[in-house]
């Protein structure tokens, strides 16, 4: 089973930016740490990272062939991309959206994901445990 993992803008990065919120991971870290899950679990897992809208669409039309699902951290598209989110939803398959920080509680525009709706489900807040959470739990969906 064959998992596209995408991270959106200004994740290229992380380790840098605000460690405070997102961790002090790098992106190669992080994807080490998703890749290292996604063996034990028996995925197949591709991790990408595109800063433009238009990218991470065109990554999510690709999926719809060559991947099972999709795990998406789509940075601040997730608040007002509703091309994102109409993408995510014309694939047709599971989409699990990550935030490493809990979008929840901080700013007023950060509370609101327009793709959330879209995806199978959200994790939030729990750092880059939030990417294993999302491979495990696709990992039940795709058993299925
Ligand atoms: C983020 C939250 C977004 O609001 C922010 O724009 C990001 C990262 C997160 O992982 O917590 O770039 O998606």
């Amino acid at each position: 089973m064959r998992v596209l993992v995408l991270h959106g803008p200004n994740l290229n990065l992380l380790g840098e930016r605000d460690p405070s919120l997102y961790g002090s991971r790098t992106l190669d870290e992080v994807n080490e740490l998703i890749s290292a899950e996604a063996r034990s679990l028996g995925l197949d897992v591709c991790c990408e990272q595109y800063n433009g809208e238009g990218a991470i669409i065109d990554a999510l039309h690709g999926a719809r062939k060559q991947y099972a699902a999709v795990v998406i951290n789509p940075g601040a598209y997730a608040h007002y991309s509703y091309a994102i989110a109409d993408a995510i939803t014309a694939i047709g398959i599971p989409v699990i959206e990550v935030h490493l920080s809990n979008i929840a509680a901080r700013e007023a525009f950060r509370r609101k994901s327009v793709t959330a709706s879209a995806c199978r489900g959200v994790v939030s807040g729990v750092g880059t445990a939030g990417y294993v959470l999302a491979l495990r739990a696709l990992a039940g969906i795709l058993e299925k």
